[in-house]
């Protein structure tokens, strides 16, 4: 499918919610199918990724539906289709290795994206895989030893990974962050009763059993994300986005847009700061934009927002930099390469970095005559991102159908708002 979007006939303003938090949901299902008793979850994502999860705990032996799941003793599976869905991948990776035998496999793009940050911690701690080192992989369920792991890459999916497969474990497992990432995992896995404690950079577990909770899911930062971007980019805007999920591990985006001049105002929910996940409701006016620099320790609180960033970035006065942001590189599709190659297509100022890129933005810009239309390589938040674009300078995304993986109510909102 192929989405045309016109420039915004009008501002866009209105309150709106986006679906819950994909992260968020993974979580529930899978530790939702390791606890004993049955987890209750309301606002799941039921985007294609969360679904993968869903359907692996079934065939792992737990009744699972979109609002309760019931954990069992995991069974072994054949084959586990992951789709395009790293998380699933990466944490079942981890949660299978102590527990049960399977052979997980995806799609074109996630069997390119690499595991080994997976596979190498897990096999320090006994655990034995064959095939890789990218998907297709088989788990055989080993007794595991816990040990240190000093992590290179900052990655929450490795981290989850690790610290699911150290809560069936003989002894301690310490995990160390080279830089925070979305701590999900461990708020889900104290609320359940996991022995896991955090040290400074390091968090600590060791092995234990989990107890049913009732999870509420937010809505997903990363999807409010579109929206944020469209109303700071289409003149005129006000939008309110109700139920956002408000983690500080996840909030980079709304500390880069006021950097660069956007109005925001966040509510936290009344109580929310003691909920598992904070939530609350954000406002986004737009105004005039001008760049910033993008780089360091912000760069896992906003990984997944960086496509949009660089779109709002295409109309901000002056360069915009996102630096030591080389995992990009390995998410959906090569997000660097898409998101310069769609800026360009659509006549914005962009270049690659090994790192990154460099935006050069242009406030009054619009329809650009020699528009080509964008490539998304099946990556969700390509095609979104450039969607948005296209509220302010036309466009035409080709192959959409992956939207559905994290958001499939997207269109309709974009209508909704748009005219599109
Ligand atoms: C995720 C972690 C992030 C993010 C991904 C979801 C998770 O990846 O990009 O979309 O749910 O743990 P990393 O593992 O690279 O942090």
């Amino acid at each position: 499918m192929s989405l045309s979007v016109r420039p915004a006939p009008h501002p866009l303003r209105g309150r709106l919610r986006v679906p819950g938090d994909k992260s968020v949901s993974h979580r529930a299902v899978l530790f939702g199918a390791l606890a004993r008793g049955t987890t209750h979850i309301t606002g799941l994502l039921e985007g294609e990724d969360v679904l993968a999860t869903l359907a692996a705990v079934r065939a792992l032996g737990c009744e699972a539906s979109t609002t309760r799941v019931t954990g069992a003793p995991w069974r072994d599976a054949g084959l586990l289709d992951c789709g395009n869905s790293g998380t699933t991948a990466r944490l079942m990776l981890g949660a299978l290795a102590p527990r049960a035998g399977a052979t997980l496999d995806g799609d074109t793009s996630l069997r390119r994206r690499p595991m080994r940050r997976v596979l190498d911690p897990l096999a320090r701690m006994g655990a034995v895989f064959t095939g890789g080192p990218g998907l297709p992989i088989t788990v055989e369920r080993r007794r595991l030893s816990g040990v240190v792991v000093e992590a290179t890459v900052a990655s929450a999916q490795v981290k989850s990974a690790v610290l699911l497969a150290g809560l069936g474990a003989e002894g301690e497992t310490r995990y160390v962050e080279p830089v925070a990432t979305r701590d999900h995992t461990e708020r889900m896995l104290l609320a359940m009763g996991a022995p896991l404690r955090r040290e400074g950079q390091a968090i600590v577990v060791t092995e234990g059993v989990l107890d049913a909770i009732s999870v509420t899911v937010p809505g997903d930062i990363s999807s409010a994300a579109f929206w944020m971007v469209a109303a700071a980019i289409v003149p005129g805007s006000d939008l309110v986005i109700e139920n956002v999920g408000l983690n500080p591990t996840r909030t980079g985006i709304l500390d880069v847009l006021r950097a660069m001049g956007a109005d925001i105002e966040v509510e936290p929910a009344p109580g929310s700061a003691s909920a598992a996940e904070p939530f609350g409701t954000v406002r986004v006016r737009g105004g005039g934009l001008r760049g910033t620099r993008v780089a360091g320790a912000l760069i896992p609180r906003l990984i997944d927002e960086i496509p949009v960033l660089a779109v709002a970035a295409a109309f901000a006065e002056g360069e915009t930099t996102f630096a030591d942001a080389a995992e990009l590189r390995v998410k959906e599709s090569d997000r660097v390469a898409t998101t310069v190659a769609g800026l360009r297509a659509l006549g914005v100022d962009a270049d690659a970095r090994p790192d990154g890129l460099v935006v050069r933005g242009a406030p009054d810009s619009g329809p650009f005559p020699g528009a080509t239309p964008i490539e998304t390589a099946g990556d969700h938040r390509i095609a979104m991102a450039f969607a948005i674009a296209g509220l302010r300078l036309g466009a035409e995304v080709r192959d959409t159908d992956c939207i559905a993986t994290s958001y499939p109510t997207f269109s309709s909102t974009l209508a909704r708002f748009a005219g599109a």
